[in-house]
């Protein structure tokens, strides 16, 4: 078994830079295996679930090369073959296969997507989507099996909840369906943007992309190309995070600073003061932090994936504050591991209550799914003492080379295997 283990209080110093988004490129492999020829993908981060991806991609007789965070896909002796399990399950993203094979083939066999526990997650929006386009779908004891008796058609699909992963998977169904698709009340995360830049660049004619409604024109075939991958604004994000906590000055390179800009908002109301350039941050030392209250909601508003790395600096400020996720309420397994380092914050209903300042102290925690466990991280680099944390998997499958990133800066951490 894996474990972290941080002595904290260290000051960290220095400049980090930022991998490819974890959340692009868990699309951008699945829509690859779309094109008649070789994609290639620059800035790939080298993180368990891509890594899952590519044996995913060599299941369905995919030819993959990865070096140097380049991923090249070739998917010209691609065979279509029903996964209803394996590791098709292991990780949420799992689900753009669906989409990705009913463009392909028109059909698919694809076990329900895992991935991190955040209460419900259902993709009815993403089944609604696919039946609009005419495919018949049939969702039963975890396996979704997708069939187009007639070929996809083009349609107007109206999305009742904003939903990354619906929207981006009826963008991928759709890009070679008959006739104009036309996506209403769509998500619009720069890695929605990303997929699309991607899919254009292969032939698709899809407009809109970043705004609510989506234009997609069906086309006959597309191509292998090479794509770079957007920076990933959540481990910017987390970085930042462990910047203000710790940090004396800390540049975070490899960066979108729009991407991040309902977070740095928050962290400017706390007091922080940041250097912003042209793609990087430079953050300062921080002192007398302010408490603050946040909400989650879809881009471009504060990103939940950032609710859980913020949690920790919240805690050590002083006053009382609330978190809302309005996404995943029930996003909340990093509270009882943050109180157990002496935090003072109470789940109540859909809301959670901070009451600061809280000194933390190193303990044994555990890291029960991605974020949490960057929470957790932080924490341990604040605390005084010794830190261990457990479900480091969970950690290992967003975050490339977490611990030599952090030792960089001068942290004192480490993972040992028991
Ligand atoms: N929802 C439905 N029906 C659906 C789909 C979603 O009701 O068919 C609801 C969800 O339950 C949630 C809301 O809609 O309340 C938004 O969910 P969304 O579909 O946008 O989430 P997702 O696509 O499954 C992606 C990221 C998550 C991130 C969310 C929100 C990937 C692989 N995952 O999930 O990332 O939290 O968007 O931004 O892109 C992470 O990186 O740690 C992570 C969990």
């Amino acid at each position: 078994m894996k474990k972290l283990v941080i002595h904290g209080g260290k000051p960290l110093k220095g400049e980090i830079t930022i991998n490819g988004a974890k959340n692009s490129v868990v699309a951008l492999i699945p829509a690859a295996i779309m094109a008649n020829s070789e994609v290639t993908l620059e800035g790939v981060p080298d993180i368990q679930d891509v890594h899952s991806l590519i044996e995913i991609l060599n299941d369905f007789n995919v030819k993959t090369h990865f070096e140097n965070n380049v991923l090249k896909i070739d998917p010209t002796d691609i065979i279509s073959i029903p996964m209803p399990t394996g590791k098709i399950q292991s990780l949420r993203a799992s689900y753009y296969f669906m989409g990705a094979t009913l463009s392909r083939f028109g059909e698919g066999v694809i076990g329900l997507p895992g991935g991190c526990f955040l209460g419900p997650r259902p993709i009815d929006q993403h089944i609604k989507a696919f039946r609009s386009l005419g495919a018949n779908v049939n969702d039963e004891y975890g396996v979704v099996t997708l069939s187009t008796p007639e070929g996809l058609n083009g349609a107007r699909i109206y999305m009742d909840v904003v939903s990354v992963g619906a929207t981006i998977n009826a963008i991928l169904a759709s890009v070679r369906a008959q006739g104009r698709t036309i996506i209403e009340n769509a998500a619009r995360e720069p890695e929605i943007i990303d997929v699309v830049t991607l899919l254009n660049k292969m032939g698709a004619k899809i407009r809109g992309a970043g705004t609510s409604e989506i234009r997609i024109d069906g086309v006959e075939e597309l191509n292998g190309v090479t794509h770079t991958i957007i920076p990933d604004r959540i481990e910017a994000g987390t970085y930042m995070a462990a910047a203000v906590a710790m940090g004396e000055g800390i540049k975070i390179n490899n960066v979108i600073y729009e991407h991040l800009e309902s977070f740095i908002a928050k962290l400017i109301e706390m007091g922080v003061k940041l250097d912003i350039f042209e793609d990087s941050i430079y953050v300062y030392p921080s002192k007398d932090l302010k408490m603050v209250s946040l909400k989650t909601l879809p881009y471009p508003g504060f990103a939940t994936d950032l609710q859980q790395p913020i949690t920790p600096l919240m805690a050590i400020t002083n006053g009382h504050g609330t978190i809302m996720d309005t996404i995943y309420p029930a996003r909340v397994k990093h509270i009882p591991e943050l109180n157990r380092m002496g935090a003072n914050i109470r789940v109540d209903g859909d809301m959670i209550r901070l009451e600061g300042p809280s000194k933390l102290t190193g303990a044994q925690v555990k890291a029960s799914d991605l974020r949490a466990g960057a929470s957790l991280v932080i924490a341990g680099l604040i605390a005084e003492g010794e830190t261990i944390i457990t479900g480091v998997d969970n950690i290992l499958r967003g975050y490339t080379n977490i611990v030599g990133k952090l030792q960089a800066l001068g942290a004192d951490i480490q993972m040992i295997e028991d």
